[in-house]
């Protein structure tokens, strides 16, 4: 039984060397200074840490993404999760030779085609002497110059990826973006909110804002004229929103607010476009708020495409018109849409698209739309269809009030049949026999199926990752029992979790 616990310990700690790497007994740097360059290394199976944070918690290097990307990141050594990274939009194949070299900037280079995939000289124009890695997960470059508090010159927190974490100020200037930059998250000057990207070649198509915070202004105002608004994640469990320093403008309280909980907190924008906020506990992120919660999915883009409409609250979904092609509610991403959109018919919308009428529906996000005052649905109609960037309008026949759409129709609920709704819909079929060539409509179908493939293949990267991740949390228990029993300690529970990160990197990086 115990040579058989043994086995399993021994194969563990072969285990997460083999993941952490094979440049065993480097020690990890804790400043970067001029002229430093550190190759990729591809023995490194996950994440080749460059440069460490003082408690060891945090590092910067090269990681793994996507099963066969790389990207450069700040990495959160006990749970593996990347913190920032470099080009969340672009990662370099995991082949790349590439390096990272500090020389008043940071830069990532390829060194085969002599080309830099990154640098921090593209957002600052100023030169710094050294690069340190914080305790906060902030990556810094540093100005020492002849005075003792050094200059910042740059740093990661002002250019977050995915997540900011606890004390990382979230400004106007900056955009969380979902990884794969379907969502994003922006700030407004008083109020911050989640909005559906539109894709790079959708020109004329507006972001979709599908969830909005505004500040309650209680302890203090936001003032017109006085200065830029930001967002922090504070120790005590809320996301502030601040005009300056001192009692914030809103607090958006987490579930552990007050409670005394002290840890490492994260707010990250979910791939499913939902906000969230968590907590480290020592073993894994707990969980800790939620923008839209489960009750109410139809809220939530990714629950109905577009071009449907969800049911509350089972969050099925149902297309607005019958599709065009078999895949769903028609295209969701349409290619070259202003043109089309006024087409060339005069009156009624262009070629590529066609109009529906249905009463009973309504946007689930109207307080968030630009609505006017119409006489009638007719009126309402109208407004929307000599509009070249309108998508939709549904009208109130209650109320009067015209709701518009400035992006192609989602977020659609069933409302009462005084809603009247007035939808564009890309029509693939049309496309296909106005002439305009079974190439662009076959090119679609054949996107749709990259993404399809894509989708598959993102399910089984992160289906292979939780395996890596199940397997490594496992090695590094059974690595800290080893280190336990090594330093003479008895072997048993782990009572200081503080430890627990120094711990894993002491064991997994000085060998
Ligand atoms: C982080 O560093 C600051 C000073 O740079 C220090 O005051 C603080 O206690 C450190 N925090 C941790 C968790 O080590
Ligand atoms: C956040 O903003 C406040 C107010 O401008 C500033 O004092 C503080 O240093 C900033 N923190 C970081 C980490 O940039
Ligand atoms: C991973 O792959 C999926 C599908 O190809 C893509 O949408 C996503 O952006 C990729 N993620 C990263 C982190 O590059
Ligand atoms: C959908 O298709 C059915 C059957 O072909 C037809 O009866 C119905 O009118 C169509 N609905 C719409 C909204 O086009
Ligand atoms: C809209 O409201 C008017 C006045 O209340 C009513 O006459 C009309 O029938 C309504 N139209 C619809 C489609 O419900
Ligand atoms: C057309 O719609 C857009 C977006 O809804 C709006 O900003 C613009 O003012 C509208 N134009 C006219 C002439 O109504």
């Amino acid at each position: 039984m115990e040579a058989i616990v043994l086995v399993q310990l021994v194969a563990a700690a072969a285990l997460i060397s083999s993941l952490i790497g094979g440049a065993a007994g480097e020690a990890v740097a804790q400043e970067l200074r001029q002229g430093l360059s550190v190759a990729h290394d591809q023995s490194y199976s996950q994440f080749q840490p460059v440069l460490a944070d003082p408690t060891g918690v945090f590092a910067l290097g090269f990681l793994r993404v996507n099963s066969t990307m790389l990207d450069l990141a700040v990495v959160h050594l006990p749970s593996a999760f990347p913190l920032w990274r470099a080009i969340p939009d672009r990662p370099a194949p995991w082949s790349t030779a590439a390096s990272l070299s500090f020389d008043g900037g940071l830069f990532l280079t390829d060194r085969a085609a002599d080309k830099v995939l990154w640098s921090t000289a593209a957002t600052s124009a100023s030169a710094g002497d050294r690069a340190v890695l914080l305790n906060t997960s902030n990556l810094q470059i540093q100005s020492t110059g002849g005075s003792s508090s050094p200059d910042v010159v740059w740093q990661s927190f002002d250019y977050p990826s995915e997540t900011i974490v606890q004390s990382q100020n979230f400004t106007s200037a900056a955009t969380l973006h979902s990884f794969d930059r379907r969502f994003a998250m922006r700030l407004g000057s008083n109020y911050f909110g989640l909005y559906i990207e539109p894709p790079p070649s959708s020109g004329g198509v507006a972001a979709a804002m599908y969830f909005k915070h505004t500040a309650m202004e209680a302890k203090a105002q936001i003032v017109a004229g006085g200065g830029p608004t930001y967002a922090r994640v504070e120790p005590d469990g809320f996301l502030a929103m601040y005009q300056r320093e001192g009692p914030p403008a809103d607090v958006l309280s987490f579930d552990t607010f007050n409670r005394g909980v002290r840890a490492l907190r994260r707010m990250t924008l979910e791939p499913n476009g939902n906000l969230r906020a968590y907590y480290w506990n020592g073993a894994r992120w707990a969980l800790d708020y939620t923008a839209i919660n489960d009750n109410d999915r139809c809220e939530l883009p990714t629950t109905c495409g577009a071009y449907s409409v969800c049911a509350e609250p089972s969050g099925s979904c149902e297309c607005l018109a019958n599709a065009t092609d078999g895949s769903g509610c028609a295209a969701a991403v349409p290619a070259s849409v202003a043109s089309s959109l006024c087409g060339t018919t005069g009156g009624e919308v262009g070629g590529l698209y066609w109009a529906v009428r249905r009463q009973g529906v309504e946007p689930v996000n109207k307080e968030l739309l630009r609505s006017e005052q119409a006489a009638s649905a007719t009126d309402c109609e109208a407004r929307c269809e000599r509009n070249c960037s309108c998508w939709g309008a549904v009208y109130s026949n209650g109320t009067g009030v015209c709701y518009v759409m400035d992006y192609p129709a989602q977020l659609l609920v069933a409302g009462d049949d005084r809603k009247m709704g007035y939808f564009k819909i890309r029509s693939l079929e049309e496309e296909g026999t106005r002439g305009h060539g079974g190439g662009r409509a076959s090119g679609v179908k054949a996107a749709l199926l990259v993404v399809g493939v894509a989708v598959v293949v993102a399910a089984a990267a992160f289906g292979a990752y939780r395996v890596w991740d199940r397997r490594r949390r496992s090695a590094v228990d059974a690595r800290r029992q080893i280190g336990a029993a090594d330093d003479g300690l008895s072997p048993g529970p782990y009572k200081n979790l503080g430890s627990f990160s120094s711990v894993e990197l002491t064991n997994s990086f000085r060998r």
